[in-house]
């Protein structure tokens, strides 16, 4: 089967990895890829959200399937664009049609969503400039700190979590005055919920499910979860607290409502299901809905899938995923992220990496997040530039392992956590 991938970072890197080791592949594209996908498939320099060109590529090349990373073309339609088109309505797109994509596309959908099938999450309330005032009292009945969320797609940015009540207020009419353009015209304002969180990734083929390895992904630049946000510098799976009590409240309270509700409401859902939850006592509560997998906790979750990716993605294209049950590695495996100086603010791009061969020489899988090649050199060319995966018996072992290949790739400026797992 030919398969095209659609992206262009450690997420994806990692995907084509694990998609190319399947015997059922013959061709896997990458539109657009990075310089690690290349590395396993054949990048096509076309858009993620070009589906015209899409299509196109897909009908001349004997694509069957479409597998999309990253939630934006999801949420702008791919699925609905690729059926409703009589020429390739036969090409499987794993991902939600476009109803199912705002379970990640808004934060006001998914909270309605959640409250008609009681699954567990926050208390909340939507504020617009109409209900300003609503919004105001809300926030009087609520225990600092307090957390704000534009209702829309925001790249990561579109929460803030603020100490005092004065700020909240303030910021709510910042937000509302145009903070996040159209993404934040919906505010939604949200119990603080204490705990700790993780990642669960479900595949769905719209009646069944089935579960891969759970990950912990640590957000904040600064070593002890300081500092700004950023698209991710580390992942852990497996989660020593995600065990099967845990995990068998998650299935009952969490995915067979979601899934069951889905289905309800009529919504065509086909992929990854991404659950962001918080554990408060031992019970799990959704932070947010995502419609992909986690970057970057799909670049660790890859190395403990044992399965073949690509037969559990038939599954999700021919409805029998219950016959496909994914089958884990036991190592942990853990993922550092190396950045660049400076980043998430400005940083520079096009240093030149040395060290790569040498770091995989040790063991280490290494999945591109932005890299390029110029002349022959591979530069940054990225604020997240490369993931160093391991494997272990232990987290120690994997991330002893994971340094020590980090410690071998050079680049100017570079940065990296070395307390990546330290909360478990
Ligand atoms: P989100 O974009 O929804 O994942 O939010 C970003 C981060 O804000 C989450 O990963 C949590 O760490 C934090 N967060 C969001 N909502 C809450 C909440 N209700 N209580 C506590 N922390 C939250
Ligand atoms: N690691 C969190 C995310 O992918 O949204």
């Amino acid at each position: 089967m030919n398969i095209l991938l659609l992206g262009s970072g450690g997420r994806e890197h990692a995907l084509a990895w694990k998609i190319a080791q399947s015997p059922k592949v013959n061709k896997l594209y990458i539109a657009p890829g990075n310089a690690g996908t290349a590395l396993v498939g054949e990048n096509v320099d076309i858009k993620a959200t070009d589906f015209t060109a899409l299509k196109d590529f897909a009908l001349t090349h004997g694509v069957e399937m479409v597998v999309v990373g990253p939630e934006d073309p999801l949420v702008k339609g791919i699925y609905d664009d690729f059926a409703n088109d009589p020429r390739t309505k036969r090409i499987a797109v794993i991902g939600p049609s476009k109803a199912g994509a705002a379970l990640e596309g808004s934060k006001d959908f998914a909270k309605a969503f959640m409250l008609r099938h009681d699954i567990p999450t926050a208390r909340h309330r939507s504020i617009t400039r109409e209900n300003l005032e609503e919004g105001l009292a809300f926030l009087e009945t609520l225990q600092p700190p307090y957390v704000l969320k534009a209702d829309g797609l925001c790249a990561g940015k579109g929460v803030l979590i603020l100490p005092t009540l004065d700020e909240a207020r303030r910021e709510l009419q910042e937000m509302l005055g145009g903070m996040f353009g159209a993404a934040s015209d919906t505010v939604l304002i949200e119990e603080y919920l204490s705990g700790i969180e993780c990642s669960v990734f479900v595949l769905t083929d719209g009646l069944h499910y089935q579960v891969l390895p759970v990950a912990k992904d640590y957000k904040r630049i600064g070593e002890g979860d300081q500092g700004l946000n950023t698209g991710g510098m580390g992942s852990v799976t497996p989660v020593p607290f995600a065990d099967d009590a845990f995990m068998q409240k998650v299935r009952t309270r969490i995915i067979e409502p979601t899934v069951r509700g889905l289905r309800q409401e009529g919504i065509l859902y086909k992929g990854f299901i991404f659950l962001g939850l918080m554990n408060v006592g031992g019970d799990p509560y959704v932070i947010e809905y995502n419609v992909r997998m986690g970057d970057p906790e799909t670049e660790s979750v890859m190395l403990r899938l044992k399965s073949d990716l690509v037969e559990l993605l038939e599954g999700v294209r021919d409805g029998d995923l219950d016959r496909h049950v994914p089958e884990e590695d036991p190592r942990t495996a853990v993922c550092v992220m190396l950045v660049s100086g400076g980043y998430p603010e400005a940083y520079e791009k096009g240093k030149q990496m040395n060290g790569l061969d040498e770091a995989m020489a040790t063991g280490s899988i290494l999945f591109h997040a932005g890299t390029a090649q110029k002349e022959g050199q591979t530069v940054t060319n990225g604020g997240r530039v490369i993931a160093v995966c391991s494997y272990g018996a232990t987290k120690e072992d994997a991330l002893a392992q994971s340094y020590r290949a980090a410690g071998l790739i050079q680049f100017d400026k570079k940065y990296f956590r070395r307390d990546i797992g330290f909360d478990l």
